[in-house]
């Protein structure tokens, strides 16, 4: 497990940049759940106060969240904002799929792409268990995960598993100008970096164990967040999820010994979200906005 970077005190995070903090009148964003319009809420936030953010946008209506109003642009141009030189956005989203797919997630990612982000890697979310089929295509199983960063990731701890065959045996290196393939004695390792696709069991029991979240209608699972969590952030990192529905990025950040900041725009959402993080044990504070 390597970070490139270690971890930054929080103190010592917003020293890095005195004159920003001394000209930058805006608050310090600390952890709490919020209600509102994630982008009225992050207007009032210091530039660059967030290291990681976790987040899944509500899908071309594909769903019928209350309050909903989703102004991409904005969300997105925000969040170049408030990330931090070496931070990253993980923007989890699929397609609507009717005649053919819409392609927003594409659209949004170039769009990210085009106000500075880098587009440090396109992931895959593969869900194990779909019941969505289409009687002329394959059934769908996947979403993307477009992990974009502000300049080069700050911190990235690579997850492992295990590889299928170790121990030591006679492997072939690279043939020389005579041709011949020579073999020499090696050690295959018992555990490689993971590849950018990963496999989640969606529902009760595979999203989370908490009923209580699937009274929000679009959950995406916890091993999700978490691996995302451990990958690109260190402990005591803010994390945000602009539009924490259930509240699921909160639970795996606060377990996990980073800082959290979750907004969305449906007070029962963020009601939800507290009670599902205050039966883990964590008692959180809530800006309901009034
Ligand atoms: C796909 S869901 C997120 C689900 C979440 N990842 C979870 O695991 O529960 C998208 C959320 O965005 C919220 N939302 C939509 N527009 C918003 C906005 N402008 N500001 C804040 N939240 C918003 C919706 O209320 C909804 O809960």
């Amino acid at each position: 497990m390597g970070s490139i970077m270690p971890p930054i005190e929080s103190a010592e995070r917003e020293a890095r940049s005195p004159l920003a903090a001394a000209t930058d009148q805006r608050e310090q964003p600390s952890g709490r759940l919020i209600v509102g319009n994630c982008v009225d809420i992050m207007r009032q936030w210091r530039d660059g106060a967030i290291q990681l953010t976790v987040t899944s946008p509500p899908y071309d209506q594909l769903r019928d969240y209350q309050g909903y109003d989703f102004p991409f642009e904005a969300i997105a141009d925000e969040l170049y904002r408030v990330t931090a030189d070496g931070g990253v956005v993980v923007w989890v989203v699929g397609d609507r799929i009717k005649s053919g797919r819409s392609l927003t997630s594409f659209r949004q990612a170039l769009y990210f792409q085009e106000i500075g982000f880098s587009a440090h890697d396109v992931m895959i979310y593969q869900k194990k268990n779909t019941p969505f089929m289409r009687s002329n295509a394959y059934t769908n199983a996947y979403e993307m995960m477009f992990v974009m960063s502000k300049g080069k990731p700050a911190t990235f701890n690579p997850l492992k598993e295990p590889t299928q065959r170790h121990g030591y045996e006679m492997l072939p290196h690279n043939k020389l100008p005579d041709g011949v393939n020579k073999k020499t004695l090696k050690e295959l390792k018992r555990e490689k970096t993971r590849t950018n696709i990963w496999s989640y069991a969606v529902g009760l029991g595979g999203t989370t164990s908490d009923r209580i979240a699937f009274q929000h209608p679009a959950v995406f699972p916890e091993r999700l967040a978490l691996d995302h969590i451990l990958s690109w952030s260190n402990e005591d990192d803010l994390v945000l999820d602009p539009m924490c529905g259930s509240g699921t990025t909160g639970k795996m950040a606060l377990l996990n010994g980073r800082r959290f900041i979750g907004i969305d725009i449906s007070a029962d959402y963020v009601a939800i979200a507290r009670q599902r993080l205050a039966d883990c044990g964590l008692d959180f504070a809530v800006d309901d906005g009034s």
